[in-house]
């Protein structure tokens, strides 16, 4: 292994593989955004290639990827009746999380499973047009494989398989668990569509899988675009786990936070009783009402830094950045975290501070640095989806209740998790703000 430093840039030679880590708001807005056609693909993964064949949206590269992430792109930045029925999905959901967290009123609880079902229901609802109970098996089964994959697919020794695939397939390890876990996704998903296909309407379309099974036929002779049944649970698959770990885990930092500082959760909920009042539930219109709510939830980003190194990128041609050179198929790592943490970007980057997005006057400043989401053309697909739901979320769970750490259990911001970091698990006690509504 040979490792090299040159300013904002460190180096690493492993067996054949060179990764570069880029920091700094400078340097990673270089790669995703100046250079962003040298940086577009994602690096070959012997263990995600067996997983996804080159399939799916997250890990693929090239023309198929560009094919898909349009399709998904298209369905998910849909303006008008799209968006409104966006909207309506997630203030459905709101209310049956709010119902299961009522059920807790009085004693601590851990609301990691509650969420992780209102985020996967979300999804859920615009792939199927399906949501499930919080304790139906079929939900349960698919949360758990796939929070067991990510978390296995971060470990070292995963990262190994993917340095000396030849050698460690000839042993046990967590990538036979990986893979394990994938083929019964892949199972579930695919019987989903096939009965989706079944009662497939041309005239009418319930959800994404209606919308994209009507491509297969039309998109036939395009066989590099690659619309088919296998491409659809591909990345289907994508959706449910880029979709519901960071949601959880940035839900979960909306609660921890709210409860260690009730100062802040106060001035919240009073512009939530201000602006929304108490007879309705929030909708997306009340963003623009809510400056300090909204400072609030991109503070809890920037302090939840949830991917530090986001998604690794790989250079599609020899390019320099910053005069340092960086070859064709380099894998090349944006730490974000150095980026949501920069000095010369925040004021008080180690603390909770929602000033950072409020300028003199209490209105809302956005920040350029404030990258949780990435940025450029490989920027998470579903960052408008994710906005909406941490506000709709977030707001209906403070204009009912208030969180705070169990009596005399003081409440950690330790965090776990390799790729995705999220807080450690936690109890939390929440008590009604209102009679009724
Ligand atoms: C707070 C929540 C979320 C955060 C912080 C987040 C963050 C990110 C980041 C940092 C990336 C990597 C971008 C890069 O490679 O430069 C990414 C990719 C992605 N995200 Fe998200 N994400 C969130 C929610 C979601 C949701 C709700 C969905 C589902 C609709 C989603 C779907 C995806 C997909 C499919 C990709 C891969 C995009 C590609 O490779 O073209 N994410 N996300």
């Amino acid at each position: 292994m040979v490792s090299e430093i040159y300013g904002d840039i460190f180096s690493l030679r492993l067996a054949s593989q060179r990764i570069v880590l880029v920091s700094g708001y400078r340097l990673v807005k270089e790669i995703l955004v100046n250079q962003r056609h040298n940086f577009l693909d994602r690096p070959v993964s012997p263990l995600f290639n067996e997983v996804h064949q080159g399939n799916g949206i997250s890990t693929s590269s090239g023309y198929r990827w560009r094919r898909q992430r349009q399709f998904f792109e298209s369905q998910l930045k849909k303006i008008g009746e799209g968006k409104r029925k966006q909207e309506l999905i997630i203030q459905q959901e709101c209310i049956f999380l709010c119902e299961a967290i009522q059920e807790k009123k009085g004693l601590p609880f851990n609301p990691h499973s509650a969420i992780n079902s209102a985020v996967a229901n979300v999804i859920a609802s615009l792939v199927f047009g399906k949501r499930f109970d919080y304790d139906a098996t079929d939900l349960l089964n698919l949360l758990h494989l796939t929070e067991e994959a990510t978390l296995l697919a971060g470990s070292p020794l995963a990262r190994l398989y993917d340095a000396f695939p030849s050698l460690m397939k000839r042993f046990k390890g967590p990538h036979t668990k990986i893979l394990d876990n994938y083929a019964k996704l892949m199972g579930f998903l695919k019987k989903r569509i096939e009965t989706h296909k079944k009662d497939w309407d041309p005239f009418s379309h319930r959800d994404f899988a209606d919308v994209y099974i009507g491509q297969i036929d039309k998109q036939r002779k395009d066989r590099d675009a690659a619309f088919t049944v296998d491409n659809l649970a591909h990345c289907i698959l994508d959706l449910f786990e880029a979709g519901t770990g960071p949601m959880t885990s940035t839900l979960r930092w909306c609660l921890l936070l709210m409860a260690k500082h009730p100062e802040v959760q106060r001035e919240v909920q009073a512009e939530i009783d201000c602006v929304i009042g108490q007879s309705r539930w929030p909708c997306l219109v009340d963003r623009v009402s809510m400056p300090y709510t909204e400072a609030v939830l991109h503070e809890i980003q920037r302090v939840g830094n949830i991917l530090p190194l986001g998604m690794p990128h790989s250079a599609s041609r020899d390019t320099t950045v910053s005069n340092y050179f960086i070859p064709k198929g380099t894998v090349v790592v944006t730490n974000l975290a150095s980026v949501l943490n920069d000095k010369t970007e925040w004021a008080r980057p180690q603390q909770f501070y929602p000033k950072h997005f409020l300028d003199d006057q209490g209105h809302f400043r956005n920040r350029e640095a404030f990258l949780p989401f990435s940025a450029g053309k490989r920027a998470c697909l579903g960052e408008n989806l994710a906005r909406m739901e941490i506000f709709l979320f977030f707001t209906s769970l403070l204009q009912r209740f208030t969180f705070s750490a169990p009596h005399g259990v003081p409440l950690s911001i330790e965090v776990h998790g390799s790729l995705v970091l999220s807080p450690k698990p936690f109890h939390i006690c929440v008590s009604h703000r209102h009679a009724k509504h």
